[in-house]
């Protein structure tokens, strides 16, 4: 049991870390460059996360599991920062005092959205306390789909308007992504009912299809940016996250079909 906690906190705060340290590179990237404490503060983020990416690398095999917990109650601690920095930003764009600067709100509410989710684990993870299978399974799948609506949005508007066909290709994926976020919001709300192996099963099923077909769009995509063969002003390294963000996604939807093909019936 320790060594599953141990294994699956390290593989959240590795996933995680680098994700929240490249947040911190984009916010910083969108700001004018007269907003220098802004800057610096993104700065100390990317510093602090970076080095918390190091650490979850370096633990020997065998670890205390308390030095773990220890762990995750300080990066919990530095993720309830980001989040609380990254609303800040937020509540300045939409009150007008960033003119002219280059994040877009909704980028901004997701990354804190990411930030949130990360604490949240954290925090079941040192509280031992999980959720039961069929709460799990809609929640996190609300959670990414709608994570990836965001990214489909977020490409469509930073492709080069001339770019037609791929501005096309991210305004359908971002009109499916939204129908099958609306299909678990309804499957939510008819839960406990709603919660039977058969109805989970096919909807792990049909979301891995659109996930898989996204994450081979954002492979496109990022090949095609780092190549400098279309036009649009996505960092090269925004077109690679979005992309991990993608198979992280399809990461859990294994493992709860796995976790679902074992435990038949789940009540
Ligand atoms: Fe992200
Ligand atoms: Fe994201």
């Amino acid at each position: 049991m320790s060594d599953a906690f141990v294994a699956r906190s390290l593989d959240e705060i590795r996933f995680w870390s680098r994700i929240m340290k490249e947040h911190s590179l984009f916010l910083k990237l969108g700001f004018r460059c007269e907003d220098t404490q802004l800057i610096a503060e993104a700065n100390q983020f990317y510093g602090l996360f970076e080095e918390i990416e190091r650490r979850s690398h370096s633990f020997p095999a065998g670890v205390d599991p308390n030095q773990i917990r220890r762990f995750n109650a300080e990066v919990h601690n530095a993720a309830s920062h980001i989040w609380a920095f990254k609303r800040k930003v937020l509540g300045l764009i939409l009150s007008c005092q960033l003119p002219g600067g280059n994040n877009f709100p909704l980028l901004v509410d997701h990354v804190s959205r990411e930030a949130m989710y990360f604490r949240n684990r954290l925090e079941e993870l040192n509280s031992g306390r999980l959720e039961p299978l069929p709460d799990a399974i809609i929640d996190e799948n609300v959670f990414f789909l709608r994570i990836m609506a965001d990214h489909a949005k977020f490409i469509g508007h930073l492709l080069d308007p001339s770019e037609r066909q791929l501005v096309e290709q991210a305004r359908n994926f971002s009109h499916d992504f939204d129908m099958l976020l609306f299909q678990a919001k309804d499957l939510e709300s008819m839960r406990p009912e709603s919660q039977t192996v058969p109805l989970l099963d096919q909807f792990l099923d049909q979301n891995r299809v659109s996930v898989k077909s996204l994450r081979d769009f954002k492979q496109t995509a990022k090949d095609l940016i780092e190549a400098c063969r279309i036009k649009s002003i996505i960092h090269p390294l925004l077109a690679d996250h979005v992309f991990r963000e993608a198979e992280r996604f399809l990461f859990i939807i294994d493992m709860f079909e796995a976790t679902l093909t074992r435990k038949k019936p789940i009540y």
